[in-house]
Formats: structure tokens, C-alpha cells, sequence
């Protein structure tokens, strides 16, 4: 599985690229404001570059922020023609559907613009999917990568269910279940989805069963668990916050065991782990 980090901030990015791991960045317009408050004064086209330049041979999505076919269209050419060119390794965030409420007359201006996009070479990863039935089409329309969006599938099924939860809090794979009065077994779900790690799971075995190419990523990840869920679910990219990568390298027993490690070494052993002067 690909590891990408979620962030638009040049200074995490850098972190994560030296470990060493990292397959690729995403963005989004909330990421974007984040990092551009963080960094001041800086011209957003030669940041967006700059990070373009030092993830040569790794992808990074980025975002339209139009809400129909024609405005997806033109800024999803402009930010290919202007940054792609750069190390090549762009790819064009499209909402599956860019309506602002539940329904409205242009719900399919998602898809029709994955598809002109995509026919006319441009990579897409399509953005804020929240069904199987959206990746599939997504995929179809020609979205190289599908993006579900498992941490706020999970928001969703607490939020109908007025469960309170803080935005890192486990949601279990299986989902909440209840036993309700009469005692009868109630497990809340969206429309037969149950958790996030659910939604990421029904997308790869549909994927897979169909023989369908595009990269399923798994998005909105909240802590290291979750990580580990999407991985056993098939996920082919997981995109982790720069807090949940370093909080997959904590363990108390990891810590303990250093400390233990490092109180029993003998001065014969590191006799030979010092430098030749
Ligand atoms: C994906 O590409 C999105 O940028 C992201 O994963 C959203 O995560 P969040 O729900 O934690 O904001």
C-alpha cells in the first residue's frame, strides 16, 4: 500500500519525505489555508511549485474549487498546464458531485468532468466520496484514483445517531450496535455501510470483483488503527495527517524497551559502535 501525506504544508512534507516513505501529497482548500496561514506572506503559485519540485516521482492532488462542469473544467486545465509541468507528478482533485446541498440540478457535473478531463490526458483522483456506487461510477468516468473518505463516514454515522465523538475518537470497523427496546440488536449504518474502514473495504472488494484498475485511497484517516483497518480492507493509498504518521511509531513498550536497552549497554559493546577517530 502507498503511503501520501495530508497536508499542504511545505515544512510536513519535507518531514515525511525524509523518512524516506512517502508516495505521494494531497491537498484540499481547507489544507491550502491552513498551511498558507502558517507561512504568512508567501506567493501561493511558487509554494504550490515548490512543493510540486521537491515530490519529483511522487503524485500530489490538487483541488478545483469550481462548482459545475464549465468551472471544473477550465481550472482543472489551468492548475494541470501550470503545475504539472513542474515534475509532472500532478493530479486534478474533482468532487464526485459538486453540489453545495444534498440534491441539485447539477449533480453529475462531477462525473462529465472526470470524463472530459480525463479523455483529454489529465490525471484525476476524485475527491469526497462517501459510497461504493460513487467510486465505481467515478472510476468509470476515468478517475485514476478514487478517494472515500473513511473518518468522516464515521462522522456521518455518530452525527445521524447524535453520538457525541471528537474528530480522532475510534470508530470500530464493525460499527456501533445497540441493543434497543425490545431488545432487538439496532447497528447504525449509512444506507448498509457501517463504519469508514466499511465504506474503504465494500469499495476494494467491488474493485476487485469488477477487475477495475483505478487506485482506491483512503481518506480522512484519524488515527494509526484506522491505518492498519484500510490496509487489511485493501486500500491501495492511505493518506495520513503528518500527527497520525508519527503517532504510528509510538508504543509505550517500544519506549520501555529503549530505555532498558539503552541503560544495558556495556562499555565493551559500545567500545565498538564508536567512530574511528
Ligand atoms: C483527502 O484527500 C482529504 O484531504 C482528507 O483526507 C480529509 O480528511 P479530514 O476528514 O480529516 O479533513
Amino acid at each position: 500500500m502507498k503511503l501520501f501525506i495530508d497536508s499542504a504544508d511545505i515544512d510536513e512534507i519535507k518531514e515525511v519525505l525524509s523518512y524516506g516513505i512517502l508516495d505521494g501529497v494531497t491537498t484540499n482548500p481547507s489544507l491550502i489555508k491552513e498551511a498558507l496561514k502558517k507561512h504568512g506572506n508567501v506567493d501561493t503559485e511558487s509554494y504550490i511549485k515548490e512543493i510540486l519540485k521537491i515530490c519529483k516521482g511522487k503524485s500530489v492532488s490538487l483541488e478545483v474549487v469550481g462548482i459545475n462542469y464549465e468551472e471544473m473544467i477550465i481550472e482543472g486545465k489551468i492548475l494541470f498546464k501550470k503545475f504539472n509541468k513542474i515534475a509532472k507528478n500532478v493530479y486534478i482533485k474533482i468532487p464526485v458531485n459538486p453540489c453545495l446541498e444534498k440534491s441539485c440540478s447539477n449533480e453529475s457535473d462531477g462525473i462529465r468532468a472526470i470524463k472530459t478531463l480525463s479523455k483529454s490526458g489529465i490525471r484525476i483522483n476524485c475527491t469526497l466520496i462517501f459510497t461504493p456506487e460513487q467510486a465505481l461510477i467515478a472510476a468509470k468516468a476515468g478517475a485514476k484514483i478514487v478517494s472515500p473518505f473513511a473518518g468522516r463516514e464515521d462522522d456521518y454515522i455518530r452525527e445521524l445517531n447524535r453520538i457525541k465523538f471528537k474528530k480522532e475518537d475510534y470508530f470500530p470497523r464493525e460499527g456501533i450496535k445497540k441493543i434497543v427496546f425490545p431488545s432487538t440488536l439496532k447497528v447504525f449504518h449509512d444506507n448498509g455501510i457501517v463504519s469508514g474502514v466499511d465504506l474503504i473495504k465494500k469499495c476494494a472488494e467491488i474493485f476487485r470483483k469488477q477487475k477495475i484498475k483505478s487506485l482506491i485511497l483512503a481518506a480522512s484517516i484519524r488515527s494509526p488503527r484506522q491505518f492498519r483497518e484500510v490496509a487489511e480492507a485493501g486500500a491501495d493509498i492511505a493518506t495520513l495527517p503528518l500527527s497520525v504518521i508519527k503517532k504510528i511509531l509510538e508504543h509505550r513498550k517500544t519506549a520501555e524497551g529503549m530505555r532498558k536497552f539503552t541503560r544495558d549497554v556495556v562499555p565493551e559493546y559500545r567500545n565498538i559502535l564508536k567512530k574511528k577517530q
